[in-house]
């Protein structure tokens, strides 16, 4: 008996499936061939952002952008720049600033020494924030901070520490809605269109490639800030991160996350306490 035509011949797959299956073989190939590891980010914007840059190559298809990809190295650095989404401020959420103030510099004063970890800090505009924080509450001295990121080339201008002049308006009402002590424009100097934040600021700053999806723990932190990065991972990889942060912290360490993160859904949910719950800043318990 023949049968019907649908079972003897393939069906055609309809158009999101194939989209899917060149969007998994896209990653897989970036993944093989430079060991960037995209393979776990949440899907929508994923998606939104390879094709901005299919566009912007003149490819037709994501086919044709992984071929791309895979014989031209700078392509892969323009894809960097779309995939890890950049965008940062100074005293980026006031409140978090004043919670911070509050809630973690009076442990951090019963230390002799601390190590904090910024990790996922962009252009630095968070790490430079965070040493003018500690700066005024009188911590800057004797701590450590590793500002780390895996885009080498957000790291260069964090490095550099020069921000559009014409963001220190919004900046200086961010800086005083977190609490800020002095006149903002103490810590840096105009030049041109770009203010040049004091390199004091930076003495005790390490910058430093690292992946949060791939690189494993690399010392012993009393705080860790990751603000506004998961929020681009799918849940198991965020997990994975959580196992990464929960490693790297010492007993009754901080961990400080975006507005819109968690970490409730993990198992790691019971090792901590909240000490903040819109500012969602947790304390390692167990
Ligand atoms: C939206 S910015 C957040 C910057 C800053 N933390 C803040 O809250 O303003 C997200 C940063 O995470 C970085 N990032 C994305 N994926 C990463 C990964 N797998 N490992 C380390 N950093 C990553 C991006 O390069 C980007 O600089």
């Amino acid at each position: 008996m023949a049968l019907p035509l649908e079972e003897t011949e393939p069906q055609l797959r309809p158009d999101a499936e194939l989209e899917q299956l060149e969007i998994e073989l896209l990653l897989e190939a970036v993944y093989r061939r430079y060991g960037f590891d995209f393979r776990e980010y949440a899907q929508a914007s994923l998606k939104r952002r390879l094709w901005r840059r299919a566009h912007a190559e003149h490819v037709a298809t994501l086919s044709e952008l992984q071929a791309r990809l895979l014989h031209d190295p700078q392509c892969m650095e323009r894809l960097l720049l779309d995939l890890s989404i950049n965008v940062t401020s100074m005293f980026r959420d006031p409140s978090f600033y004043l919670a911070f103030r509050e809630k973690i510099v009076p442990m951090l004063h019963t230390y002799p020494f601390t190590r904090i970890w910024c990790a996922g800090c962009s252009t630095g505009e968070e790490v430079y924030s965070l040493a003018i924080l500690l700066e005024e509450e009188e911590l800057y001295d004797r701590t450590r901070i590793y500002a780390t990121d895996i885009n080498e080339n957000v790291l260069a201008t964090a490095r550099a520490g020069i921000f559009p002049l014409e963001r220190m308006q919004q900046y200086t009402q961010n800086y005083i809605r977190g609490g800020g002590k002095h006149d903002f424009s103490r810590y840096y100097l105009s030049a041109y269109d770009g203010a040049q934040f004091s390199r004091s600021l930076v003495e005790n700053v390490v910058f430093a490639q690292h992946n949060l999806a791939m690189d494993r723990a690399f010392n012993e932190f009393n705080v860790i800030l990751c603000r506004n990065v998961m929020i681009y991972f799918d849940r198991t990889l965020q997990s994975r991160v959580h196992e990464l942060f929960y490693e790297s912290l010492e007993q009754f360490g901080m961990l400080a996350l975006g507005h819109k993160e968690s970490l409730s859904f993990t198992q790691y949910a019971e090792k901590y306490e909240l000490l903040d719950a819109a500012e969602r800043i947790y304390r390692k318990i167990g």
